[in-house]
């Protein structure tokens, strides 16, 4: 656990909910959860008859008789795009802007729904037109164009299965992914702006396809105006577009038919595939994206995450889109042209919820508080964070600086495999404190366990687990239902899910969560697993081995460190060390490059073999080695700390 969240839990600053959010607020009492505390498939049963539109209703709602390939509303038929877009048009609501979308360079497009609904009806026939059908895989590789969501309600139209990868990934992490799911097309760009400059998306495509047999045809969007190279099999988006005929009508599909898989790291160098479903997925994405934003008719609603990562799946498109919500997308970064670009947006566009990662946050600290000063962000009524722990200073400087101390902060804790937000403050029911995620939504239930499986005690420490199943869960690993059971499934039992995450509750029984406990680190928001590192670092000709850890980073939240032992006969050098780092930025992608990379003779190892992780996280973090008497050799220690001291300026 992070020290400064350790020594926060006692004396902690508590803030009440602003008694005029209170007020108005869709949640101010604990109902909803006692009514699912009663009944908790009862209660999904009712909110998944009143929430979503179905072409069938369900009959069932929980079907637990093979834990854990759990299946929720099983018997029931609809279409995801239907109920984000047509049912709004119908109802009168085709004129409400569903995104306003802000180029990198400053340009803006404003979607309406009915808008949005034209275009991924052309977009679904232009996927039919490519021979694209029910159940076929559709890799995403863009930047943040409105393209992209259109390209995944396109698929969903038409029940196809999205996997969106993360526009910063490599060729290979792209084509490994391509690979596992077997997809037969891919939808990129001529390039991608990012931090004024261009990504070659088509590039990078063209490499990864290359190794990738199954890809029939790549969809391009034209973004940069960069010239690409052509091959038959590349199609314009546009032309395509073009070529397609307008109507398309929704496809029903079965609630547990797949919507989309999306990769994420686990322990291992392979990526899981982790699958969602239809039904439960848009019902959990509905459900919590209503209560943890108290979303209203008016809100102008800002969710700054990529849809490469889930949070842009469940809070930029499925969630806000099926409640009608109006949404800000921005294709750049927050540093770029400065850092006061949020902020501009924010005025600009009277946004009035903000969602954003720690990280960001920090670095917009960084930047100073003229910065969000120069603005009248007066407008913002709610400001959320995800994706990593939020440091009590970070909150407060949110809280102050940004949210004007009226507005309630929603610390949401969730993971790709979750869906949907698990844990988070209520923001007009809940006293919230500086780096607690708080509590569950109605229906969840987390439990922290000891080694055993056995319950913690208050204030002490252990696994977070989730001991009752909800609609919006994962339901397994593409194509590895084993690696789906045994990394989730078996630690306590088939019932209880594993997280990977450390938690903690204080004496008002809030939870705290801790980090992960297992060999995810979490970069800048961004999980990766060390072995990935590890196993591409050794893939490089000169490295024999090498071991990678996550530590303390001021912004990123962790850092990556790599330690690196040489082949025999290979010397040490300044362009080495550069050249293994980028060497891992062009196996996995930029954010994956270690900020510190260090040459050893030998990894400390106990005796026993075991390399000593903890020290190697000391040595990166500047800090006291402790007691190093299981070492092999103690003095290898000196070597490498003095090198990383240097490395870090220190
Ligand atoms: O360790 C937790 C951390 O991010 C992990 C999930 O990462 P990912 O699947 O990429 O999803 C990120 C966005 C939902 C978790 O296991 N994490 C996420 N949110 C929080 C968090 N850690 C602390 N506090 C949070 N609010």
């Amino acid at each position: 656990m992070s020290d400064a969240i350790e020594a926060h839990m006692d004396e902690t600053r508590r803030v009440a909910p602003p008694a005029e959010f209170a007020k108005h607020a869709r949640i101010h009492d604990r109902s909803l959860h006692d009514e699912a505390e009663a009944d908790f498939t009862g209660f999904w049963m009712k909110r998944a008859l009143e929430e979503i539109t179905w072409t069938k209703e369900p009959t069932v709602s929980l079907n637990d008789a093979n834990p854990p390939f759990y299946k929720w509303f099983e018997d029931g038929e609809l279409n995801l795009t239907y109920n984000c877009l047509d049912r709004h048009v119908e109802a009168g609501g085709g004129d409400k802007v569903a995104y306003t979308w802000i180029g990198e360079p400053g340009d803006e497009r404003v979607i309406t729904y009915r808008e949005l609904l034209a275009d991924v009806e052309r977009a679904a026939n232009a996927l039919k037109d490519l021979g694209v059908g029910k159940g076929d895989r559709v890799a995403i590789y863009l930047g943040m164009v409105p393209e992209l969501p259109i390209s995944m309600l396109a698929c969903a139209r038409i029940g196809a299965i999205h996997s969106v990868v993360f526009g910063g990934f490599a060729a290979s992490a792209l084509a490994d992914r391509i690979q596992d799911a077997s997809c037969k097309l891919v939808i990129t760009g001529d390039g991608a702006w990012r931090r004024g400059q261009i990504i070659p998306l088509k590039d990078i495509v063209d490499e990864a396809v290359a190794m990738c047999p199954t890809i029939e045809n790549v969809l391009v969007v034209r973004r940069t105006e960069q010239d690409v190279a052509w091959t038959d099999n590349d199609i314009w988006w546009h032309d395509a577009l073009a070529a397609a005929a307008p109507n398309c009508p929704p496809e029903p599909m079965n609630a547990e038919d797949v919507l989309f898989m999306l990769y994420t790291s686990g322990t291992t160098a392979k990526p899981k595939g982790i699958v969602h479903t239809s039904g439960g997925y848009l019902l959990g994405a509905i459900l919590s994206h209503q209560w943890v934003f108290d979303i209203r008719p008016d809100d102008v609603y800002w969710c700054t995450a990529d849809c490469g990562w889930v949070t842009g799946h469940t809070y930029v498109v499925y969630g806000p889109l099926a409640n009608h919500t109006t949404g800000i997308i921005y294709e750049g970064t927050p540093a770029h042209p400065t850092w006061e670009r949020h902020w501009e947006i924010v005025h600009k566009h009277k946004v009035t919820i903000y969602y954003t990662a720690p990280t960001a946050i920090r670095a917009l600290i960084k930047a100073g508080p003229e910065a969000v000063e120069k603005y009248d962000v007066s407008s913002l009524r709610l400001l959320g964070t995800v994706g990593e722990p939020i440091n009590p200073e970070a909150w407060i400087w949110y809280h102050e600086h940004v949210g004007g101390e009226r507005c309630p902060i929603v610390d949401t804790w969730w993971q790709t495999e979750t869906g949907s937000i698990v844990l988070s403050p209520l923001p007009g029911l809940s006293t919230t404190k500086p780096g607690s995620a708080i509590g569950p939504l109605p229906g969840m239930k987390p439990v922290i366990v000891d080694e055993q499986g056995a319950e913690v005690a208050t204030g002490d420490g252990g696994y977070l687990t989730l001991q009752r199943p909800w609609p919006s869960m994962l339901r397994t690993i593409w194509g590895d239902d084993q690696r789906f059971v045994d990394t989730y499934w078996n630690r306590f039992g088939n019932t209880v899910y594993f997280t990977g995450d450390g938690a903690r509750t204080d004496h008002d029984g809030d939870i705290w969560l801790l980090g992960r406990v297992d060999d995810v680190i979490n970069v800048a928001g961004h999980r990766i697993s060390t072995t990935e590192i590890e196993s591409s670092l050794v893939g490089h000709p000169a490295v024999a081995e090498a071991a990678a850890i996550g530590a303390e980073d001021p912004i990123k939240g962790e850092m990556i460190a790599a330690f690196v032992i040489l082949r025999d006969g290979i010397d040490q050098s300044e362009e080495l060390r550069a050249d293994l780092a980028g060497h891992v930025a062009t196996d996995i992608g930029k954010f994956a490059k270690p900020s510190l990379l260090l040459f050893a003779p030998d990894l400390p190892k106990t005796r026993s073999g075991k390399i000593m992780r903890r020290l190697l996280k000391n040595i990166a973090e500047g800090k006291e080695l402790g007691d190093a008497t299981t070492l092999r050799d103690p003095a290898i220690i000196q070597t490498i700390k003095a090198d990383a001291d240097r490395q870090m300026g220190r």
